[in-house]
């Protein structure tokens, strides 16, 4: 399974005051970091796409198919938050098979599968404990194993290791560009810290108000922000 491509067509969604506009292509098989301050419209972007939230007027399509309409479950999307992803009543395993078969009802094929993510994902041995007795960490990579085992060409995650500390986070991003690396998925990952996205994206979209404002290589957003005050602002000075 490889990336397939995300186009948001003049997009237009509304909360209230701020109205948010997205127009932007996003290649197949490439690594999005997608920043901006609070309340920009990242979660927003990402549910747009994900199918959680429909567009007032504008297109979203995968690989050029039109799925504006189409609900979340038959969109070809994985998305990963950052926290909740998982059932507190159920197993690490259940958690994990649901994300193939709802009903719970899995093949030979598909444990044999499960059993794999499991072992990719360092959680072989951990499949009878419930979320309650993981660490975050170890909750964060059940739903990245959910993610790897579903196989949809398009991975979103919104700030997926925002409460992790920083050792912990690097290993997820690290695991992160891995999977991304592997199976090539399109990936478009909202974080607030440059420093992640210059660790593992190819792109990154700067947001600000609902808008993008920029889509740029990691190494030329110091630049760039020379151009646009509201990512210097966001950047802010230097570190010496
Ligand atoms: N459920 C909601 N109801 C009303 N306004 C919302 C809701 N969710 C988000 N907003 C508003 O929409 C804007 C964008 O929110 P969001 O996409 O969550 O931003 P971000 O993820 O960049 O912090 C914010 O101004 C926020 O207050
Ligand atoms: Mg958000």
């Amino acid at each position: 399974m490889t990336g397939i491509s995300v186009t948001l067509e003049r997009t237009i969604f509304r909360y209230e005051e701020l109205e948010m506009l997205f127009d932007i292509h996003f290649e197949p098989g490439n690594l999005y970091a997608i920043m901006g301050p609070s309340g920009a419209g990242k979660s927003t972007l990402l549910n747009l796409v994900a199918g959680f939230e429909s567009p007032l007027s504008g297109r979203i399509l995968f690989d050029g198919q039109d799925m504006t309409g189409t609900g979340p479950d038959r969109r070809p999307v994985s998305m990963i938050f950052q926290e909740n992803n998982l059932f507190a009543h159920l197993t690490v395993w259940t958690n994990i098979a649901i994300g193939v078969k709802p009903d719970g009802r899995t093949t030979a094929e598909d444990d044999r599968r499960i059993h794999e993510v499991l072992e990719r994902t360092g959680l072989a041995g951990l499949e009878h404990r419930l979320p309650g007795e993981l660490s975050g960490g170890q909750r964060q990579r059940v739903a990245l194993a959910r993610a790897l085992l579903r196989n949809r060409p398009v991975m979103l995650l919104d700030e997926p290791f925002a409460a992790l500390g920083p050792a912990l986070r690097h290993d997820m991003l690290d695991f992160v560009a891995e999977i991304h690396r592997d199976k090539g998925f399109t990936t478009i990952m909202v974080t607030h810290l440059p420093e992640d996205a210059l660790a593992i994206a190819e792109q990154v979209v700067f947001m600000d108000e609902g808008h993008i404002l920029a889509c740029t290589r990691p190494a030329d957003m110091h630049a760039l922000a020379q151009q646009l005050p509201q990512l210097a602002r966001y950047l802010g000075p230097p570190s010496t």
